[in-house]
C-alpha cells in the first residue's frame, strides 16, 4: 500500500498549467527518483506534494488521507520534509542554527538528532559555528539535507540535490543515503543526472511537460525508453 500518492495531480502558476494530472505513489520505505528534462515540472511537484502550492485536496493522499490542500508547515508536521531546490539555508544562521530550525515545525523522537545528522556528515560538525554561507557548495547541501533529517521525516523530498556540485562531492553526498533509507525513511529524489537516479532508487518516474511519460523498477527501464520519456521524439543522444 501506498505511504503516499498524487492522483491525477494539476498545478497552476495563474494562467500557466505546470502538472497535467501526475499519478504517482511512494511506498513505505521506498527510494523514488523522479527525472526529466528543465522545465518538466518536478519541483512542482515537489512543491506541491510539500504543501508550498496549494492543491485539490483529494490530488494528493498521505496514509490515506487528503492532504493535497494542507499548508507547508501542517505538511510538515505530519512527516513529510522538503529538502528545497537551491538549499535556501538561512545566511547569516550557523550550520547548527540551521539545523535546528529543522526540528521546529515538527518534535517527534526518531534516529535523526544534531549528534546523528554530525555522525552522518561529520565535516558539519566540524563547522558546525560557522556560517552557513562559509561553507563550500557540497556543505551546503549537506545542511540542507541534514535540516530535512531533523524532523524525523517519514517522507523526505530532496530536489537536484547533486546541481552544479563536483562528481566527487555529489558521490560523498549520495553515500550517506543508504544510512537514511535504514531508518525505514521514504524518499523522493528529483535528479537531473540520470545515471545517478537509477543507482538510487528503487523506481523512477520520468516527467516530461507536466506529465509523467515513463515509471517502473529502476532495474527493468531501457536507456532507449528513459530517452524517449525524458526527450520525447528529438534528436537528443543521452551522455
Ligand atoms: N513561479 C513560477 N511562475 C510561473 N511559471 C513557473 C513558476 N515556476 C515554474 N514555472 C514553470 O512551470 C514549468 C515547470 O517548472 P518546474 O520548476 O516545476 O520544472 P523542473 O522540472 O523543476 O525544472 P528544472 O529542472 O529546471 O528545475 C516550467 O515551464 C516553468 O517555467
Ligand atoms: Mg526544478
Amino acid at each position: 500500500m501506498a505511504l503516499l500518492e498524487t492522483r491525477g495531480l494539476t498545478a497552476s502558476y495563474g494562467d500557466f498549467q505546470a502538472l497535467f494530472g501526475v499519478d504517482i505513489t511512494v511506498g513505505a520505505g521506498e527510494t523514488i527518483a523522479i527525472i526529466g528534462a528543465n522545465g518538466a515540472g518536478k519541483t512542482t511537484l515537489m512543491r506541491s506534494i510539500s504543501g508550498v502550492l496549494a492543491n485539490a485536496a483529494s490530488s494528493i493522499l498521505y496514509r490515506d488521507e487528503p492532504i493535497g490542500a494542507l499548508p507547508a508547515p501542517d505538511i510538515l508536521a505530519r512527516g513529510i520534509a522538503m529538502v528545497p531546490e537551491g538549499r535556501k539555508l538561512f545566511p547569516s544562521l550557523s550550520v547548527e542554527e540551521n539545523l535546528l530550525i529543522g526540528n521546529y515545525g515538527r518534535k517527534v523522537d526518531g534516529p535523526w538528532t544534531l549528534e546523528s545528522v554530525f555522525s552522518l556528515f561529520p565535516v558539519l560538525k566540524e563547522r558546525r559555528g560557522n556560517p552557513a554561507t562559509a561553507l563550500s557548495g557540497g556543505q551546503q547541501q549537506m545542511v540542507a539535507i541534514g535540516r530535512g533529517l531533523m524532523s524525523n521525516p517519514a517522507v523526505l523530498l530532496c530536489d537536484e540535490i547533486s546541481l552544479g556540485l563536483a562528481p566527487v562531492v555529489v558521490r560523498d553526498i549520495y553515500a550517506a543515503f543508504p544510512r537514511i533509507r535504514e531508518t525505514g525513511a521514504s524518499i523522493v529524489i528529483v535528479e537531473q543526472d540520470i545515471a545517478q537516479a537509477l543507482k538510487v532508487a528503487d523506481r523512477v518516474y520520468c516527467m516530461m511537460e507536466g506529465r509523467v511519460t515513463l515509471f517502473g523498477r529502476a532495474a527493468d527501464l531501457s536507456r532507449h525508453d528513459i530517452h524517449k520519456a525524458y526527450f520525447g521524439t528529438g534528436h537528443h543522444e543521452l551522455a
